[in-house]
């Protein structure tokens, strides 16, 4: 009999399994649960972007444009490079799947720090190629072992900065000298998801290395400030060849029409993104002083998400949690069986997970 599925899928940790929230209430018999475990942004969507979806529904029996011809018009003034150098996706996680699939081959390799995000991983296995773990150093991305584990047979190193799911960030000038140590024939996908939210002056954006490192990709997303994780929209930058590459494997029309013109108009309204911005701060303000005066240890964050450790463990404390409503993530599946994963809320919602977790602790 022939192999149905190909040998590498078998290989693959499905993703955590999720159930809609409307379910979770249905089964566990409770009502007005709230969720802080996906980094969503808690205010909504940019109110631009859904005005200007409103008034574009009327279009949607149209195939979008291909080519994301104005907003990646709009891209390009924003950060001063040419649209040549800019694409952009289902999501971030799109443009993830695409790099690999652009450059990778079988018999080559991935460095990923550990933990990460997990969908690197999962994308990369799915290409049969080899993948290398790098763990973390004291919770963050340890690039000289990184640079250690490179071999002559490296493609891609993925790095988020800040991380998924630790928090943590590296600056401007740490990541600078990590590509200029690096050999200059492999690619390396810095996955900026979080950036506007860091608070460190030090932490910047890598965009501005990507003409001094011509193999370097710098992703984004409207996931997360932007609040439009539901549309699906990311972007990229790379070189011309890079972004060549990834245009002869998408799909033709990977980003829907909605997604195009929310995103358009969501870049616009810079007033939600700061609102959204001094939620986040205040909101961790006020979660790690109640920590503090619970006594429990968490890791202070450069995102909209951070690390708390129980003594109840991951996963016990997921599951008592969720009993009473609150859906935080446990953070089993990335290795750190302590800890738990939380983004920050609205000021009633990071009230009510704390009320809960003294509850539940107690
Ligand atoms: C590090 C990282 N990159 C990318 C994404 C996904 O972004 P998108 O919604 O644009 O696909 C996430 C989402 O949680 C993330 O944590």
């Amino acid at each position: 009999m022939k192999r149905l599925m190909r040998k590498c899928i078998e290989n693959i940790t499905p993703y955590p399994p999720g159930k809609p929230i409307e379910e979770l209430e249905r089964e566990l018999g409770i009502v007005g649960s709230i969720k802080l475990a996906s980094n969503e942004n808690p205010s909504g969507p940019s109110p631009k972007a859904i005005r200007a979806i409103k008034e574009n529904l009327n279009n949607i029996h149209r195939y979008p444009d291909g080519s994301c011809y104005y907003l990646r018009q709009k891209l390009a003034k924003k950060f001063g490079l040419p649209m040549s150098k800019i694409i952009a996706g289902n999501g971030s996680n799109e443009i993830i799947k695409l790099v690999v699939h652009t450059v990778l081959s079988p018999d080559e390799e991935v460095i990923l720090p550990l933990p990460t995000f997990l969908l690197y991983e999962k994308v990369v296995k799915s290409f049969e190629a080899k993948i290398v773990t790098v763990p973390l150093l004291n919770f963050s991305i340890d690039l000289p072992a990184i640079l250690t584990a490179v071999s002559s047979r490296t493609k891609i190193i993925f790095i988020s900065n800040p991380n998924n799911p630790t928090g943590q960030a590296l600056n401007k000038e740490e990541i600078s000298h990590f590509l200029n140590a690096l050999p200059s024939d492999l690619i390396v996908v810095l996955d900026e998801a979080y950036i506007e939210f860091a608070t460190d002056p030090n932490i910047a954006s890598a965009i501005e290395l990507l003409e001094s490192y011509p193999l370097l990709v710098v992703l984004r997303t409207f996931s997360k400030a932007y609040g439009l994780a539901g549309l699906r929209i990311g972007y990229g930058f790379a070189s011309e060849m890079i972004i060549d590459g990834m245009n002869l494997v998408r799909q033709p029309f990977n980003v829907n029409y909605l997604a195009q013109v929310g995103a358009l108009a969501a870049l616009d309204d810079d007033e939600f993104v700061e609102k959204t911005l001094t939620l986040t701060r205040d909101g961790l303000e006020f979660l790690y002083s109640q920590l503090d005066r619970i006594g429990l240890e968490y890791l202070p964050t450069q995102t909209n998400f951070f690390l708390i450790k129980t003594p109840l463990g991951a996963q016990e404390t997921y599951q008592r949690m969720l009993r009473q409503g609150v859906i935080v993530r446990s953070m089993e599946s990335f290795g750190l069986n302590d800890y738990i994963r939380i983004n920050v809320g609205l000021p009633e919602e990071n009230k009510r997970f704390i009320k809960t977790l003294e509850k539940i602790l107690s």
